[in-house]
């Protein structure tokens, strides 16, 4: 069935979400973190299967930083098994609603395998032309930064003498997607408010919101409560809001 969003102005094109909270939600119980990140995949299927209902066109998932590394070696290799089995055992449901799977981060750092699972499923659904997801794993905003650089410094642009000068537009086109628009809003869960190295360049104008809910927690009604957030924000990307510009004259 598909969600009355008639009184939302705005549908978001780009929505990232900073996956925050599966360790708290499992301590709450009792539990292993692992049922947490379990739990967290599940909200992802979740959220992902409402945001393509509803219209939205590509949704970033923090799945991995280049910092997790940093856990403890069961945690990490449990979330990037999780990881295996959601980009293999998903595939009719990325077919079903048309839905291109992407990737943002460093592959060369992690496991063969899942580099090769990502470039496996990344073409496999290459012309799915509804939602996109882009997982971020093993992604750091400022390492993305530092690989476009270094993509830039190999490349032609870089030989050539008219393009010597590196602007912003040029920079851009060595980052890990470059076609993508940077994300409209960021959602952030478990009460934290940072953005922790997530699409850092991307993010200079995102609409952010944090909610208190824990990322397992995480409902269709809370997804919709962020969207209602963004449709009422007014987006000024530096310039001066419509409402003031008579003011602004006037003085
Ligand atoms: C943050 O919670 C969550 C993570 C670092 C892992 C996110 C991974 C998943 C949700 C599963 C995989 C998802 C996809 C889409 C493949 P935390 O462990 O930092 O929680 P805490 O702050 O409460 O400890």
């Amino acid at each position: 069935m598909k969600e009355d969003l008639s009184e939302l102005k705005t549908i978001p094109a780009h929505v990232g979400i900073i996956m925050d909270g599966n360790g708290r939600w499992a301590k709450k119980r009792g539990q292993m973190r692992s049922s947490g990140h379990l739990e967290g995949l599940k909200a992802a299927k979740r959220i992902a299967a409402f945001a393509s209902d509803i219209g939205v066109k590509y949704l970033s998932y923090y799945v991995f930083s280049t910092e997790n590394w940093r856990r403890a070696q069961n945690e990490v290799d449990f979330i990037m098994g999780l990881v295996m089995k959601y980009l293999r055992e998903e595939f009719e449901f990325y077919k079903k609603n048309n839905i291109r799977v992407r990737h943002a981060g460093d592959t060369s750092g992690l496991k063969p395998d899942i580099a090769q699972e990502i470039r496996d499923i990344s073409k496999e659904t290459k012309d799915f032309n509804g939602m996109q997801i882009i997982l971020a794993l093993n992604y750091g905003g400022r390492d993305e930064i530092v690989r476009a650089v270094r993509r830039f410094l190999v490349s032609e642009s870089h030989a050539s003498p008219e393009k010597k000068a590196l602007t912003e537009d040029i920079l851009r086109r060595y980052l890990d997607n470059p076609d993508i628009p940077d994300p409209d809003l960021i959602i952030r869960t478990a009460g934290e408010q940072r953005t922790s190295n997530f699409l850092l360049w991307e993010s200079a104008y995102s609409e952010l919101y944090f909610s208190r809910t824990l990322w397992p927690d995480f409902s269709e009604a809370d997804f919709r409560s962020a969207l209602e957030a963004y449709a009422n924000r007014e987006r000024r990307f530096g310039a001066i809001a419509p409402a003031h510009i008579e003011q602004s004259e006037a003085s």
